[in-house]
């Protein structure tokens, strides 16, 4: 077996997908091992079409041959497999280190089945602990914004690329919150979605259904309902 935990829990949840299943294309590097899975899969004659969480995701997901469909195209979605930054007991996540939230949980939200990849790594109580909260932001009014989020103890950093602000895949900025271990995520997502100028939290809440932990000996398989 494969010593790689992304890559094996990635490689356990491709076994999820059947034939003619539209499929939620995650970001990341986690998700890139199940594209790679995908990709080998559609070559060997399994047919399903995904629809991408970013733009770097749809370029993989078209050099690897998998078709692909607008999330505007389709009713639903069989079944998605994303990566997370982090995640606790209770299946609650922050996503968007790759600054793909907005898209991430626009095509979680359309999805019948939520599967969640990550190494054991990821595994953290409370959330906030290794990893900042990332808020997608109108650059309109990102300064507006992030006084908004210091003000309930969020310690916004604008992230940059390079020299500039780092630009979404919708052509915002994104905040990394230093929130620090966070007590009570479903309220602090309410009180996030609430500010003005904020387009989407980096909190995922009642999102993941089943997550898949690989380490350097073995892959598990976690249920919400059976946790
Ligand atoms: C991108 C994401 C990713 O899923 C998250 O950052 C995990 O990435 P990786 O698998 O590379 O650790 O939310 O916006």
């Amino acid at each position: 077996m494969n010593g790689n935990p992304k890559m094996r829990a990635a490689e356990r949840a491709v076994e999820f997908i059947k034939p003619g299943q539209i499929v939620g294309l995650g970001t990341g590097s986690t998700a890139a091992y199940v594209l790679e899975a995908l990709g080998r899969m559609v070559r060997e004659g399994l047919e399903i079409r995904g629809v991408p969480t970013s733009r770097g995701s749809e370029t993989v997901a078209l050099r690897l041959g998998i078709p692909l469909l607008n999330l505007n195209d389709v009713a639903r979605i069989d079944l998605t497999i994303d990566g997370a930054d982090e995640i606790d007991g209770d299946f609650n996540m922050i996503k968007g280190g790759g600054g793909a939230l907005t898209r991430e949980k626009l095509v979680a939200l359309a999805s019948d089945r939520r599967v969640i990849v990550v190494d054991s790594s990821k595994l953290v109580s409370p959330l906030g602990t290794t990893r900042p909260l990332p808020v997608e932001v109108l650059p309109f009014s990102w300064s507006m914004s992030a006084g908004l989020l210091k003000e309930i103890g969020g310690g916004p950093v604008l992230r940059i690329d390079g020299e500039r602000p780092f630009v979404t895949d919708n052509s915002n900025y994104i905040l990394d919150c230093h929130f620090g271990p966070i007590s009570d995520p479903p309220s602090l997502e309410r009180r996030i979605k609430q500010m003005p100028g904020v387009i989407e939290s980096g909190l995922f809440i009642g999102i993941a259904d089943t997550v898949i932990v690989g380490d350097e000996t073995e892959v598990r398989v976690l249920n919400r309902n059976a946790a």
